[in-house]
């Protein structure tokens, strides 16, 4: 009897588990399973068909949709999963993603476009495979070949959350900003060996009200880059390194004629062996714009080139000159409780602009010790504002 009992127990949970799985109902979600689309995860065939039918169809469902891509190995050439959407859409990565050969889009890998209420996350991972490409590493370097392919460029979403997704070994950028508002970052880690070319960790332009926390990269160049058109930029608990650190910018170099950054928060942040810690750099070049109301606090360096850097006198490469002078007005930028070890003499270096030199820049509590021992010191052109508290290097101001 009581093994009849059982029996007839397990075949309730059993049908239970199959009517839940099947109505695809998961916390109110409607979900829409790519193997379900015939995607295989066998990490040879090409899935773009599978994806793109299973997104389309969750695209259309009126109320909360979810993409689920299962563990598992997946083949994806470029891809566009592309809004508006009749409701909130969840892209649940629970597998790996990997790109095909070479790419029909070069220079992006996976694009979300147009999506209001968007969530990506499931603890999976995009793996760009960027060592297979690496190799015209000078010509890219050099910015003179076409760029390799962005893993995940997000464009246009509106209110939106990434969170727990690992991308390893991105072509180019591992992840790429353009258009978004009220997006949240968290919980991400991004790696990359230190001297892969042009492989940015999160890359923001022209988006507002970009959140990112409890983050760890290690990449090749910038952790983030906050290029021009971005305002509110929060970033926290971010650890960086190897890398270029946090910037802002390259500005001015894009042959636009104005550009700007405002309200850019970085606070409790590591950086471990970068070659820059927070930077803010400006081409040489006529554009005009302001690059404005930055904090950079509670921040702790462990053997950075550059720690704290202003330099308004970029020009890696042709065309701009050195003798155009950056017209980016940077200013209202605080420095606070900003210490560790600096690997160059120059600890803090203000290199501001001599058209629009910078103004209110606000020093307070620094403290920096040589990496090899020995003192570190401040280099400043043109830059204006004020010190308190401790100050090591001695400050400009
Ligand atoms: C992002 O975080 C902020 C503050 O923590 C919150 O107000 C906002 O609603 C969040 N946005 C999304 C899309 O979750
Ligand atoms: C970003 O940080 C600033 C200053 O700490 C704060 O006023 C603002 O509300 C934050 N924005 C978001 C989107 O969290
Ligand atoms: C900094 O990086 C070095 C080299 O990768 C590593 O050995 C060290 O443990 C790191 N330090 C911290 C505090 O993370
Ligand atoms: C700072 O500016 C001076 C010229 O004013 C230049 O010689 C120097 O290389 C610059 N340093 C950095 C780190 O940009």
């Amino acid at each position: 009897m009581g093994l009849i009992l059982a029996f007839v127990r397990v075949l309730f949970l059993t049908f239970l588990l199959v009517w839940y799985t099947d109505a695809g109902a998961s916390n109110g979600y409607k979900v829409f399973n790519v193997k379900k689309y015939g995607a295989v995860s066998d990490g040879k065939t090409e899935n773009n068909k599978a994806f793109l039918k299973a997104w389309s169809e969750a695209c259309q469902w009126h109320g909360k949709a979810m993409v689920l891509i299962p563990r598992g190995v997946y083949i994806l050439d470029s891809v566009l999963f592309l809004g508006e959407c009749n409701g909130y859409m969840a892209f649940n990565l629970k597998g790996i993603l990997k790109p095909k050969g070479s790419l029909q889009t070069s220079d992006q890998w996976i694009t979300f476009r147009y999506i209001k209420g968007f969530f990506l996350g499931g603890g999976g991972t995009l793996d760009g495979e960027g060592y297979k490409h690496w190799n015209r590493h000078d010509c890219l370097k050099n910015h003179n070949c076409h760029p390799l392919a962005i893993s995940l460029r997000l464009e246009f979403i509106q209110n939106g959350m990434v969170s727990h997704i690992r991308s390893i070994n991105s072509q180019n950028a591992h992840m790429s900003l353009f258009g978004c508002v009220n997006l949240n970052m968290s919980n991400l880690r991004l790696s990359a060996p230190g001297d892969s070319p042009n492989t940015d960790g999160i890359k923001i332009g022209s988006s507002e009200e970009i959140k990112i926390s409890k983050t760890r990269i290690g990449t090749g160049d910038d952790c983030v880059a906050i290029l021009s058109g971005s305002k509110n930029i929060n970033i926290s608990q971010v650890h960086c390194g190897p890398g270029h650190g946090i910037s802002v910018g390259s500005m001015g170099g894009e042959g636009s004629v104005t550009e700007s950054v405002v309200g850019v928060t970085v606070k409790d942040c590591t950086f471990n062996g970068t070659s820059d810690g927070t930077r803010i750099k400006t081409w040489a070049s006529s554009t005009t714009g302001v690059a404005s109301n930055f904090i950079y606090e509670n921040i702790r360096m462990m053997n950075v080139a550059n720690p704290i850097i202003i330099d308004q006198d970029y020009c890696p490469y042709p065309p701009c000159d050195m003798k155009t002078p950056s017209r980016i007005q940077i200013k209202d930028i605080t420095f606070n409780n900003i210490w560790g070890t600096s690997e160059s003499n120059v600890a803090v270096t203000l290199n501001c602009s001599r058209t629009v030199p910078c103004k209110n820049i606000l020093l307070k509590d620094i403290s920096f010790f040589h990496g090899r021992g020995g003192s570190v010191r401040s280099l400043c052109s043109n830059a204006r504002g004020t010190s308190y508290g401790r100050q090591r290097p001695p400050s400009c101001f």
